[in-house]
């Protein structure tokens, strides 16, 4: 599939979605970060939302639930119009079901991993998934600084997908940006998520041509 770029929703301004959405004509995806206030502290948006931008645009739209109880409630963004769901399998509590559940609905399952949460025990997971999103901030909110110590993971899971001969998508999130694009793209990353990077830019669209530059130099 090569290098995608996912503009995360969360900084752009939340009473004009569809045409924030517009204006990211070049993205691949709409990431879309759902918070709960108890898998992280804030709160975002929900179903209704989802549904709303996923009639709005035509760009496929990249759900990341940081929820509690996806088991629940992850299948019900593939009705409301996701592409793709991400759950966190430090709160799932039954992954290999729910993203059966979630590839039969139609969508894209990911599977996301906490900065400290190691991928290597769910390495006999990887044929049930279609990406893994490794966390570069602790989740919860758009604008912190990237993880380095996040780089290792990268490379071990890229490693784990190779071994597996698998076709798994591999996600960063969290301080992404041209200053750190390359070092995660260097280490396996193919879709890059970025919130404050594109949103911030004064031509969103050409931020996001540039991102790509960088990460398939
Ligand atoms: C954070 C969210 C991210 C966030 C990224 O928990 O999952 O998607 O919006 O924002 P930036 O790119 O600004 O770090
Ligand atoms: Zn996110």
């Amino acid at each position: 599939m090569g290098i995608q770029i996912s503009p995360s929703m969360l900084a752009s301004d939340f009473a004009n979605l569809a045409s924030e959405a517009a204006r990211i004509s070049d993205a691949d995806w709409l990431h879309v970060d759902v918070m709960d206030n108890h898998f992280v502290p804030n709160l975002t948006l929900g179903l209704p939302v989802v549904e709303a931008l996923g009639k709005a645009s035509a760009t496929p739209m990249d759900c990341h639930l940081m929820i509690e109880d996806p088991d629940r409630w992850a299948p019900a963004y593939v009705e409301a119009g996701a592409g793709s769901v991400t759950f966190h399998v430090e709160a799932a509590a039954a992954p290999v079901r729910l993203a059966r559940e979630l590839r039969a609905a139609g969508a894209r399952a990911g599977m996301g991993l906490k900065p400290g949460t190691p991928i290597e025990p769910y390495e006999d997971l990887l044929p049930e998934l279609d990406m893994v999103l490794v966390m570069t901030v602790e989740p919860g909110f758009g604008g912190q600084a990237f993880l380095d110590l996040c780089l290792p993971k990268i490379r071990r899971t890229r490693a784990l997908v190779a071994k597996h001969g698998l076709d798994v998508w591999l996600q960063v999130d969290g301080g992404v940006s041209l200053e750190t694009v390359e070092r995660c793209a260097e280490a396996g990353a193919d879709v890059f998520v970025a919130g404050s990077a594109v949103f911030g830019a004064d031509d969103p669209n050409r931020m996001i041509e540039s991102l790509r530059k960088a990460a398939e130099a």
